[in-house]
């Protein structure tokens, strides 16, 4: 394809919306269009959008809104919403954003070609939201298309779109539409492709990864994963998201098992309590999700564990909110995602009665994640004298009193844990790649510091 131009992509929001904006930059190479860093020399640019609280999308707006100036001296430019708000507010995104040229839904990039085509032969504003059932396969592959040629290390993977749970905070069901997961050939060869050129870590997407290929009468999530786990030159599978409710012990045996699969589950609980998980629609309660958590234990000792929360959700009243809190002491999790409750106006909350003020849920948050940080602390201390393998990922540029590089031919590089902490070391060689012991000596609530073992 001819050279058309420069495209530069930002993306907001979830890990599922970085690897969409690869499939994006995968699209835009086929049709012409090199990706670049540089805002100013970008012929096309796209914002690739999260509509999952208010704040996220207030960035994209503000992040479009400044391309009207721009585009006066650079009248060519073509300027696209995607994703997540542009599913969500279809046409209506116009009327915050007049110089808006493509808004492309998150079932219509196959099509995104034909979009910019329609742009460029006059038509200054297009729409589409139109839903698939295809998810992916009909796009380019990323692992060779330019965008992803960044020599990564860990790459994601999205294995199934959508979400039917229908949380009653949650917009992603209205916005990714019903849940479609991928052929198996499909997802084992694009990991296939990425494994030869050169990623070690692959983390599997889907909002709700258990109930991969029910509805199509595949093979399950633990079956694709072993399936992954046969691939050649990965070295470690990390998966997200679990919903509590579909949890099964099959998916246990599985990272009990399966030895590339990591020894980590993130597991949303979003509230401690009873009446407000109700609320919620999750599906379970708080008993039944720390009788899962035993299981886990039961048969993967070591395992770390994620969640995620939400403080103040309609009614959470303070005992509630004590529950949550009960139930971070109880399980002490490795770390968390907490947020406050943002109303959302395609979600049914939204029209629930007791609303919580802005600055209670700002309290609660606050206490919530100085609880988890001491908790956390506490953890990470734990592990101070032992040998964990890290997979390095890169350089690493934070300084710490006391840490100095034994000699100026040190580097310092940065990987993760098994468990998914962040481990800095010092190092004689790039080790981009490797999987290194490290022996810990210190640790912080985001980090930990060691040295290679032996060495
Ligand atoms: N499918 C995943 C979550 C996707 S959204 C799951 O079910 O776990 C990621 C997280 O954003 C959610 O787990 C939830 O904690 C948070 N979230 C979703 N909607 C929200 C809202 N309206 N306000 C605040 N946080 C929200
Ligand atoms: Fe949203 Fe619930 Fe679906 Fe997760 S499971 S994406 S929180 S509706
Ligand atoms: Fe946001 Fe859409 Fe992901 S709403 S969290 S980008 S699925």
């Amino acid at each position: 394809m001819k050279y058309k131009g420069s495209a530069y992509i930002h993306t907001i929001g979830c890990q599922m919306n970085v690897y969409d904006s690869e499939k994006l930059a995968a699209i835009l190479n086929d049709y012409g269009y090199e990706k670049t860093d540089d805002l100013d020399k970008a012929d096309i640019v796209v914002c690739n959008t999260c509509s999952i609280r208010h704040k996220a999308e207030e960035k994209a707006f503000s992040f479009l809104g400044r391309f009207a100036r721009i585009k006066k001296q650079k009248p060519h430019l073509i300027t696209v919403m995607a994703g997540c708000v542009a599913q969500q507010e279809g046409k209506k995104a116009f009327k915050r954003v007049p110089h808006l040229n493509i808004v492309l839904g998150t079932q219509a990039f196959s099509r995104f070609g034909q979009l910019i085509e329609t742009v460029q032969s006059g038509k200054e504003r297009v729409v589409d939201i139109a839903g698939s059932q295809k998810i992916y396969e009909a796009l380019p592959d990323t692992s060779v298309a330019f965008g992803c040629d960044e020599n990564k290390i860990s790459r994601f993977v999205t294995i199934m779109q959508g979400c039917e749970n229908f949380c009653t905070y949650c917009v992603v069901p209205y916005v990714r539409g019903k849940e479609r997961s991928r052929k198996p050939e499909s997802i084992v060869e694009e990991i296939n492709c990425l494994a030869k050129s050169g990623v070690k870590e692959i983390t599997l997407l889907g909002q709700n990864v258990n109930s991969y290929g029910q509805k199509e009468g595949g093979i399950s999530f633990p079956q694709l994963l072993s399936k992954i786990n046969d691939i050649n030159g990965i070295h470690r599978i990390r998966f997200a998201t679990s919903h509590p409710k579909d949890l099964s012990m099959d998916l246990i045996y599985a990272i009990r098992d399966l030895e590339k699969v990591c020894n980590h589950l993130h597991l949303p609980v979003q509230s401690g309590s009873n009446k407000v998980l109700k609320k919620m629609n999750r599906g379970y309660t708080r008993e039944k999700y720390i009788n899962r958590i035993s299981d886990l234990k039961k048969h993967c000792p070591q395992i770390a564990l994620s969640t995620d929360i939400i403080v103040g959700f309609p009614s959470e009243s303070k005992d509630d909110f004590n529950d949550t809190m009960n139930l971070l002491h109880e399980i002490e999790f490795d770390s968390i995602f907490a947020f406050a409750y943002s109303d959302r106006s395609s979600a049914p909350a939204a029209k629930f009665s007791d609303q919580i003020d802005e600055r209670q849920k700002r309290d609660r948050l606050n206490a919530l994640l100085q609880l988890q940080e001491r908790v956390t602390q506490k953890k990470n201390n734990e592990l101070i004298g032992s040998i964990i393998k890290v997979l390095v990922e890169g350089k690493s540029i934070k300084k710490r009193d006391g840490f100095e590089q034994n000699s100026k031919n040190m580097k310092q590089m940065a990987g993760r844990s098994e468990s998914n902490k962040i481990v800095h070391f010092p190092s004689e060689h790039d080790t981009i790649g490797d999987m290194i012991k490290i022996k810990i000596e210190d640790a912080y609530p985001h980090s930990l510091w060691g040295h290679p073992a032996g060495a």
